[in-house]
């Protein structure tokens, strides 16, 4: 068949994500340690080969050379986090007045080369003083990260036109109170579930403290969305992959976009005895704050069964009670990373949108492709990631599809731009379009790089 131009639609965003916590460094702004400082001093074998985030890409003394690098790999817009801590180094009280200095020069930069600035407020980092109150077990929390935000849009929201509220808000809940990769590293799915509405409620509050500033800008939520697929048509495996979707999706999509829990989780938790602590107020907060628009963060499909053996009654809830992930034979999967390739979710996940979301204005936050031993793949100087340009043009042929059908999606940013620093793995699995030196920090454009400013420029691509 003849190679066939996918155009996209004028204006498309291209580009990448990271976070403050996974790409700045410490800097020398008298940034206030996070629970990632905190767990290193609990237990520093949980960092791959001991890498911790003191110096990470160094993007803290490095962007103004960075923000070139993107414009050569085709970047118009790019999403970052704005660190709390380091904003406010003891989670409250005083602003730092260099933190919004190095903030403010880096967007004016990104703005004056063309790249438009997404900000994210929250991404796995929350200042020390805030953890040792219990995170966001503890209301008081929420009140000081809504300041945070309200500092923010007063100090930065001339040169910042997109915001979010949270990445990946499963990510603290899942991570920290139910698989044991995230600071608390407590098994407790009650707390967890506090610290989910905790952070829907931050969120709604943050959105309610944007619109009184009166911005040109939107706001909205970043989810990691996975569609969820039952492993075949039995109707108990149809009914466990409808709560994994229930758990992992409806539970903060709804919320975000509808200011409402879905019925079925709620009578869920009531059974279990579950319920987190709220008022109606705070309902009432989250129904008449949504978002504006979404992130999507998609990587792979969840593919459930029915669970195989029963629950002892005896033990603590968790929601795979009621499923086990699966891990279907026979699928495409990524083999320096383990995780599915499933092209066709991103199509499904958009639609999924459309249909049942209003079709509210959203992006793709986050996709991409983690490799082991990068190196491997370098030949005169350069890494030869073809199977990432590969992994793009499928995900970019269904994500065109969904645009033709009517799925309202802005643009497609992907993880991430130079190699950066993974939550436990550290370097081992390198994302970037542009490759990292951990030695000598030399940033070296990859073929993917070269590929998405083609891609960019030509706002498309033959496939
Ligand atoms: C999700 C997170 O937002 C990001 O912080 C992480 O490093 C990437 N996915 C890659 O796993």
């Amino acid at each position: 068949m003849q190679p066939r131009f996918l155009a996209f639609p004028q204006g498309f965003w291209w580009g990448s994500a990271w976070s403050a916590e996974q790409a700045e460094g410490r800097g020398n702004t008298g940034k206030g340690r996070t629970q990632w400082d905190m767990s290193w001093d609990r237990d520093p074998h949980r960092f791959y080969h001991g890498v911790n985030t003191d110096i990470t890409t160094d993007f803290f003394h490095r962007y103004r050379d960075d923000i070139q690098l993107m414009k050569q790999t085709g970047h118009n817009s790019f999403r970052l986090s704005i660190s709390w801590a380091r904003l406010f180094p003891q989670g409250d009280g005083e602003i730092s007045p260099a933190a919004v200095a190095f903030y403010r020069d880096m967007l004016q930069e990104m703005n004056a080369n063309g790249i438009k600035p997404f900000a994210n407020l929250y991404h796995f980092d929350m200042p020390e003083a805030m953890m040792l109150k219990g995170g966001w077990e503890n209301r008081e929390v929420v009140a000081a990260y809504v300041n945070f935000c309200d500092a923010c849009f007063r100090e930065f929201g001339d040169l910042v036109f997109h915001w979010f509220t949270f990445n990946e808000p499963l990510g603290p809940v899942l991570g920290g109170y139910m698989e044991d990769f995230h600071y608390p590293n407590v098994i407790d799915f009650k707390r967890g579930v506090q610290v989910g509405f905790h952070t829907l409620l931050a969120s709604a509050l943050a959105i309610k403290a944007f619109k009184t500033h009166q911005l040109p800008g939107k706001i909205g939520i970043i989810l990691n969305l996975s569609p969820t697929y039952p492993r075949s048509e039995h109707p108990a495996d149809v009914q466990a992959a409808k709560y994994a979707d229930l758990f992992y999706n409806r539970s903060f999509l709804d919320p975000a976009v509808k200011g409402t829990f879905p019925p079925e989780l709620v009578d869920t938790l009531r059974r279990h005895d579950l319920m987190p602590q709220y008022t109606e107020q705070d309902l009432q907060d989250i129904r008449d704050n949504r978002v504006q628009i979404l992130g999507l963060n998609y990587y792979e499909p969840r593919r459930v069964k029915a669970r195989a053996s029963a629950v002892n009654p005896d033990a603590p809830f968790m929601p795979d009670w009621y499923f086990d992930s699966y891990v279907m034979p026979g699928r495409k999967f990524n083999p320096h990373r383990g995780w599915e390739i499933y092209e066709k979710g991103i199509y499904d996940l958009c639609v999924d949108i459309r249909d049942n979301y209003g079709n509210i204005e959203a992006f793709i936050s986050e996709s991409g492709m983690g490799v082991a031993n990068e190196e491997r793949f370098i030949r005169e100087g350069q890494v030869q990631d073809v199977y990432r340009i590969g992994f793009i043009q499928n995900h970019l042929a269904y994500l065109h599809q969904a645009i033709q059908e009517g799925c309202n999606i802005k643009g497609y940013h992907l993880w991430t731009f130079i190699d950066c620093w993974s939550w436990i793995n550290a370097y081992k699995n390198r994302y970037g379009l542009v490759s990292l030196d951990l030695a000598t920090q030399q940033r070296t454009v990859k073929k993917s790089g070269e590929f998405y400013k083609a891609l960019s420029d030509e706002n498309g691509f033959y496939f």
